[in-house]
Formats: structure tokens, sequence, C-alpha cells
């Protein structure tokens, strides 16, 4: 735990360090929960996000994009149920004056036994070796067993105390488990409360005329009020997908661990709408399609896992989580929805106007069903800086600290260096960048021995380096210096495009 803790430090700093993220408005303090991306991260955030877009737009002919206003008018969001349901469980523990979430409170506790189990079969494993049968283990071992009843009990009343919203018991399920305030330690709760999240604003110029909006606690419902314009405009035939980025807001209560929970963060969202009665099949065909997403940038297959919900939303008869091993443990990345016709349909209710697709096939009009696919591009962010970044011992007894990212989300792809100031190396250098800056962003550095400069574009992320040294001004070749491996070759200047164009790759990357 603590090595996961060290790791987590080393990712905020780092962060920082290389102008991936910044506190918000740090001259001031910053703000809680609130951050800004710096030169290098800005870009790791566009790379994330056209990789979304490519892999959800342009290779579906059947799903085609949108960019809706953040502010949108306030019926939208008592149709959607958010005024009257989109709130978190809090609870404030006395003694520490901390605010916590009610129901994080439980799964951490929770989670802490399955930890117990984890431990118990890593060791098991050990002891056993080859002939070790996790299945049999976990179905016979009288440890695994009581815990796994216990954590069996707990999930079935927390789903119990969520979906009756019954906020005295939720009370109870803490004390009964003997839940403690981590900062104080006492158990000296308070009742618990609902809390919404969703951020109030103001349109008008009056006091009196003013109308209360809210800022979008998601980018989904900017699709469902669009349903209609966007399949008639575009003649879009079921089973259909609209796709978007953007930013929501959201006043979390418990707004910790960095960019993982923030209150302004960006979604990249797709609703697909599909005929009622196919939402099932729609449902596993996207959930296949997304975690082989996830799997293509090779940061670990075994850092992914699906988490099934217990407890479905007001609106999904289906939902389950893709979540990534984070240096804090498996957490949710991403949220894959079976939303039912619940949205259609009441945007059809409270605006009055039908929302519903004609089906030549059927011959029948009907409200689609829709199958959801949602990401936090911060919280992808995350799991790519996270994971990249390594602290790696060498075969000389030296280490460095690099920054392994996926070449094709790496915010600068190539460093050209010429080797030394002078001998007309940094002209040389110079006209490659200018060549190379069409195609990819590049970056120029003549600082310090060449030695330190690839230490830097490690820590950087930069994938290739390239060195311009005397033998160029002859031979019109350079050396290329792979940032993973390290390895180092001579090729022609001729070449350098094609060989890095073919390893940042959209097609090499999604399909190899
Ligand atoms: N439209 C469905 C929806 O918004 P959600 O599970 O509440 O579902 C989807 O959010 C994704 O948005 C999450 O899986 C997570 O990646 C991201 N997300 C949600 N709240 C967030 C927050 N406070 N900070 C950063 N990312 C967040």
């Amino acid at each position: 735990m603590a090595k996961q803790e060290d790791q987590f430090k080393k990712v905020i700093s780092h962060a920082k360090e290389y102008g991936y993220i910044f506190g918000s408005s740090e001259i001031y303090d910053g703000l809680s929960a609130v951050y800004d991306y710096g030169q290098n991260g800005v870009e790791l955030k566009k790379n994330i996000r056209e990789y979304w877009w490519k892999s959800m737009v342009q290779m579906h002919q059947n799903i085609v994009g949108l960019d809706a206003a953040i502010l949108m008018h306030p019926a939208t969001w008592k149709a959607s149920g958010h005024v009257d349901a989109f709130s978190d469980p809090l609870i404030d523990n006395k003694d520490s004056k901390k605010r916590y979430r009610a129901d994080v409170l439980v799964e951490d506790y929770r989670e802490k036994i399955n930890q117990k189990i984890e431990k118990d079969i890593t060791k098991a494993k050990k002891r056993f070796g080859d002939a070790f049968n996790e299945n049999e283990f976990r179905s016979t071992n009288p440890n695994v067993l009581r815990r796994q009843k216990e954590i069996d009990k707990i999930t079935l009343e927390l789903t119990r105390v969520q979906e009756e919203n019954d906020l005295a018991g939720f009370k109870q399920l803490i004390e009964d488990l003997g839940i403690v305030c981590p900062i104080s330690g006492s158990k000296n709760w308070t009742d618990v409360r609902q809390f919404n999240l969703m951020f109030g604003t103001k349109l008008g110029a009056s006091a009196e005329t003013a109308t209360d909006l809210y800022l979008r606690p998601e980018t989904a419902q900017g699709i469902f009020v669009n349903f209609l314009n966007v399949q008639k405009t575009g003649r879009m035939k079921i089973p259909f997908g609209i796709a978007q980025t953007g930013k929501a807001f959201r006043n979390e209560i418990v707004a910790r661990q960095f960019i993982f929970r923030m209150r302004e963060f960006e979604q990249m969202e797709m609703q697909f709408f599909v005929r009622p009665g196919e939402e099932m099949k729609w449902y596993d065909y996207w959930k296949e399609t997304r975690l082989k997403w996830h799997k293509s940038l090779g940061l670990g297959e075994d850092n992914y896992r699906f988490h099934d919900h217990e407890k479905l939303a007001h609106y999904a008869n289906a939902a389950t989580d893709i979540e990534f091993n984070f240096p804090f443990g498996f957490k949710e990345l991403e949220g894959i929805h079976s939303r039912t016709d619940f949205d259609l349909k009441a945007h059809e209710e409270h605006s009055g106007k039908k929302l519903q697709f004609f089906d030549p096939e059927l011959n029948e009009n009907y409200v689609p069903y829709v199958v959801e696919t949602s990401i936090g591009l911060d919280r992808m962010f995350l799991a790519v800086l996270s994971k990249s970044l390594q602290d790696e011992e060498l075969e000389n007894g030296t280490s460095r600290v690099v920054l392994k990212l996926p070449a094709i989300l790496a915010p600068v792809k190539v460093a050209i260096f010429p080797l030394v100031k002078k001998d007309g190396l940094p002209e040389i250098a110079r006209n490659i960048v200018d060549d190379l800056k069409f195609d990819f962003n590049v970056m120029y550095d003549e600082k310090d021995a060449v030695g330190k400069r690839y230490r830097r574009q490690d820590a950087a992320g930069t994938p290739f380096c390239i060195t311009v040294d005397h033998d160029t001004i002859e031979t019109q070749t350079v050396t290329i210096r792979y940032r993973d491996s390290m390895m180092q070759e001579r090729i022609s200047i001729k070449d350098i495009k094609g060989i890095i164009e073919q390893q940042v790759s959209f097609k090499n990357w999604m399909f190899s």
C-alpha cells in the first residue's frame, strides 16, 4: 500500500515538473479539485481525445459527432432525473469535521476484506506453485469463504439502503461495520444526508428576471435533446450513434485523488440508439469493443476488469464499469450503460415533442433504446500517466526516470538534437525540424550533453530522439534513439518521417 502511495505521489509531482498538470489558480493557493493542463498535458489530452474520436466516429459509418452547449434549458435536468435524483449520500465525522460519501466508506471497508482474500490467494499460489487451482481454493478455503460471505452480506445491505434511499439504514450499516474516520479514528458520525451534485448558475441581467440554470453534470443530455435533429439531417438509420466530448461539472463531496475525481472534468460519451429488445446484444458489443480500445494502448491487459453494477441508476437496465488498476487500486475508468428508452421518453413527456424513429423494416414508430459508453478524459489521462511513469534500473548500474507513454499519445513525437552547437550541425537539425513539423509535434534541443538531453526527453515522454553529428554532413544519415529500448540506429534523413509515421499510426495501434 505504501509503495502504491509513493508511486501516486511521484505521478503527481512528475505531472507538475514536466508541464502536464498544474493546480488551478495556484498563485492564489489553488481551487480544490480543479486542475489546469500545461504545455505537455494539453497535447496528451488532445491525443487521447483524438484516439477515442477516431475509433468511435471515423471507424464507424453509423456514428456521428456533436458539440452541444454546456448550458441547457433547465427543464432538461428535470426530465433527466438529475434535479430529483443526482445526489450522493454524505456523512460527517463530528470530531475531525471531515465529510465523506457514505457509500464510499462502506465500499472501501468491503474492499479491505477483498484485499485480504487476494493476499491469501497470492500466498497459496506461492505455496502450491503450478498445482494451484484458484477456483477450488476460493470455493473451499474456510477463511476465503467466511470473508466472501461477509462481502456478500455488506453488498446486499448497501444495495438495499441505496435503492430504498434508507438514510437511517445507511448510518446503521456504517455503525454496524464499526467504520472509523480515517483522520480522527472515531465513530462519532452525523446522520446521512443526500447532497445534489449539480452546480447552479444564473442566466439574465437582473436578479429578479434571471433564470436558474445548471452547468451540465454529463454531456449525454445534449445528445438526447438533439436526437431528432441529427437523425433527420444525417438521415441516420437505427442502429446509429452520436458521440460527443466536452466539459461536465459536479460539485463532488469528496474530491480527492488528484484528477481522478474533479469538480470540472471532460467526458467522452457515445449514445447508441437501437431497436427495443436488441439492447443487450449491443450492450455486449460495446463492452467488448471498449475493452479492446483500452487494451490496444498496451498499458497491461491485467490492469482492466469489468465490474457489473448491483445498484442500477434510475435510467438503466444493465450497467458495468471498466475498472483500471490505478495507483490506489482498481477503480472505475469508464461506464457502459443500457439506458433503455428512459431519457428520450422523459424528454418527450417534458417537451411535448415526439422523439421517435420510423423503422421502415418493421413499418412502425418507436422510441429507441440506448446503449451508452461514457469515459472521463481526465481519468483516462491519469490511467495513461500513472502506468507510463517508471523508475528503471539500467544494466550499467544507473537508473532513469522514463515516461513510457504510448507513442501515439505522446505530446512530442520526436526531439531533434545537433551533437554540438557548431560546424553547421544546428542548421541541419533545424532543417529536419522544419521538414517534420508539418506531420508531427517536434522539439529542437541543443542544450547540455546528448546523454542529458536523452534523459530529459525520457522523462517528458518523447518516444524518439534524432541526433545530427559530423557524419551527417557527408552521409545524410542521423542516429535515431528509441525511448523504451534505448536502442540506437543509423538511418537516412529521408527515412525519418516514414519510420515515425509507422510508429504512431492509428491503424497500427488500434488494429494490430
Ligand atoms: N452519462 C453517464 C455518466 O455520466 P458516470 O458514471 O457518472 O456516467 C462517466 O460518468 C465517466 O465520467 C466515469 O466513468 C468517469 O470516468 C468520469 N467521471 C465521472 N465523474 C467524474 C469526476 N468527478 N471527475 C473526473 N471524471 C469523472
